[in-house]
């Protein structure tokens, strides 16, 4: 079975996750399923990034002590991840000690190669977000992140030499098609390479909460060498059991956020070379939700917990959004709008009623029981087979490409056209006239398109998929992906149920906007 290995970032634990960080993990967890539907063995890995001063700051405030805070937080956010349906295959805290280890063992190994050198530090440097800037990439003196105060710092550190590995970075960039979208390759390219690398600062002094170096303990490992390799450590790279890192490395896809693009674009790769890993296949880079004021924070009174739509609008309708209006090339602004759009148009009319339809007339002209295929009989048929048959392979193409909101549309086009097949066919008119064959032959269309547009779902909202093909009564049979290319899917005496539950109930438009205008100003 061919291998599969998706990663997320690791998440600092400075706060509640709101839906910028629940999207990257959902978008992981839409790949995953979709290529465990394909027959790959996957292998999923999210975590917590939980050393650094910025997390060391927010204990203290919690009043907590740093092990007891860490811990509480990675509890929340597997709680989260459990109410989305992640399926992650292991979860890696940078505090465990089966990552400490592997990190102080590559920092030596880095170390005698001469690939980590010991040098003084000066810059400004912006405390909350834990990153030193030059002079120039200020804007205004402030941290061009997030706008606040830089202090002047000078410290003994060690350095890794970036600038050694410089060209066969580019090289590398050349010959491997490892990042998408293309045009971070570019920025890369543009803004830190011919510029010239700069060394990469890897430990501090000024903190302790930190992986300690082995040779000089008054050294702690600094975030990105220590964050970055969790990728490795978590498969057991360099440790006594390494069959899954044999297995799973490299990577086959890792999603990250627009601003943590350079890590992994630059040196990331470089460390994977200093350490002779081959190079993870595909890095794709996403860009972020924006509130209609910038972005989300909680001073600005904008921000989107998972947990509020969740709890209202249950989860597959988060997703369903997420996936089908958020951003992968650029930034999009969530609006309560357009979330209650979707939800009213695309799943309650669309979906949930082209389904609602269907169960309630196989059970008025047939007592449940769906026709077996009888072939093209009515003049619709052939055309919605061939329809349908194309329309899959464009969801499959978009999705291998990560391009999850095309998919969906093109999912969304397949139950139009099944909805526009009833308008066609005219069951009502068939029956009346007593046309059962013609009559057989649209329900068993309906019923196996449904079939396939739960399947294509599967990945993307597993829930509202399984509770479809319960509903059409094909919950027991082999629902693979493969089938979705076949026709006669249906076996003999198969029920629909008796009585059709709406997938989703129609929302006042209004009082839900103004609700969640509400929720995210409190
Ligand atoms: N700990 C580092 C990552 C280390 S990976 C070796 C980190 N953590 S984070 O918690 O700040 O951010 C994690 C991810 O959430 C990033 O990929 C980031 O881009 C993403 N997002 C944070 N806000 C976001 C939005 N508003 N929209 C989309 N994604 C956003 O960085």
């Amino acid at each position: 079975m061919e291998k599969y290995y998706i990663t997320t970032p690791i998440y600092y634990p400075s706060g509640k996750f709101h839906i910028g960080t629940a999207y990257t993990t959902v978008v992981a967890d839409t790949v995953k399923k979709y290529k465990k539907l394909r027959g790959y063995d996957t292998y999923l890995l999210t975590g917590l990034d939980e050393h650094g001063q910025k997390i060391q700051t927010v204990a203290e405030k919690n009043n907590m002590k740093l092990q007891e805070y860490v811990d509480y937080m990675a509890n929340l956010s597997k709680d989260l991840w459990k109410k989305m349906q992640i399926q992650y295959d292991d979860f890696i805290r940078t505090t465990e000690p089966r990552h400490e280890k592997v990190v102080q063992e590559i920092f030596e190994k880095f170390l005698a190669n001469g690939d980590i050198y010991k040098g003084t530090y000066e810059g400004m440097y912006c405390v909350p977000c834990e990153t030193y800037f030059t002079k120039t990439q200020l804007v205004d003196g402030k941290c061009p992140d997030c706008g606040r105060d830089v202090v002047l710092m000078k410290e003994e550190a060690y350095f890794f030499n970036m600038k050694k590995y410089a060209d066969r970075l580019v090289k590398l960039y050349e010959e491997n098609d490892f990042i998408t979208p293309e045009f971070r390759k570019t920025e890369m390219i543009n803004n830190f390479i011919k510029p010239g690398l700069e060394d990469l600062c890897v430990t501090r002094t000024n903190f302790d909460w930190g992986i300690k170096v082995k040779s000089d303990p008054k050294h702690v490992v600094y975030v990105w060498l220590d964050a970055l390799t969790n990728y490795i450590t978590a498969l057991g790279y360099l440790s006594e059991d390494d069959t899954k890192f044999k297995k799973y490395w490299p990577a086959d896809l890792q999603i990250v956020g627009k601003d943590i693009a350079r890590f992994h674009l630059i040196y990331w790769p470089i460390f994977l070379m200093a350490l002779d890993l081959p190079i993870p296949k595909k890095i794709l880079v996403h860009n972020w939700i924006m509130m209609k004021d910038g972005k989300m924070s909680k001073s600005k009174g904008n921000v989107i917990y998972p947990e509020l739509l969740i709890e209202r609008y249950g989860l597959d309708a988060t997703r369903y959004f997420l996936l089908r209006e958020m951003p992968v090339v650029q930034d999009e602004v969530f609006s309560p709008e357009s979330f209650v759009e979707r939800y009213n148009f695309d799943l309650c009319n669309d979906l949930g009623n082209l389904v609602n339809r269907t169960v309630s007339m196989v059970n008025k002209y047939f007592n449940g029981i769906v026709p077996t295929y009888l072939g093209q009989i009515n003049e619709s048929d052939k055309d919605l087979e061939e329809y349908t048959k194309n329309q899959i392979k464009l969801v499959e193409e978009y999705l291998e490409k990560f391009e999850f909101a095309s998919s969906l549309q093109e999912i969304w086009n397949i139950i139009s056209r099944t909805n526009k097949y009833i308008d066609e066919t005219t069951p009502w008119v068939l029956a009346k006239n007593g046309e059962t064959e013609k009559l057989a032959s649209a329900m068993n269309h309906l019923i196996e398109n449904i079939r396939k547009i739960a399947i294509l779902l599967l990945p993307y909202m597993e829930s509202t998929a399984q509770n479809i093909l319960n509903q059409i009564g094909l919950s027991n049979v082999e629902n693979t992906w493969d089938s979705l290319y076949e026709l006669d899917k249906i076996p003999n005496n198969s029920k629909v149920i008796e009585t059709g539950k709406p997938l989703f109930m129609r929302l006042n438009a209004e009082e839900e906007i103004e609700y969640i205008k509400n929720e995210m100003n409190k």
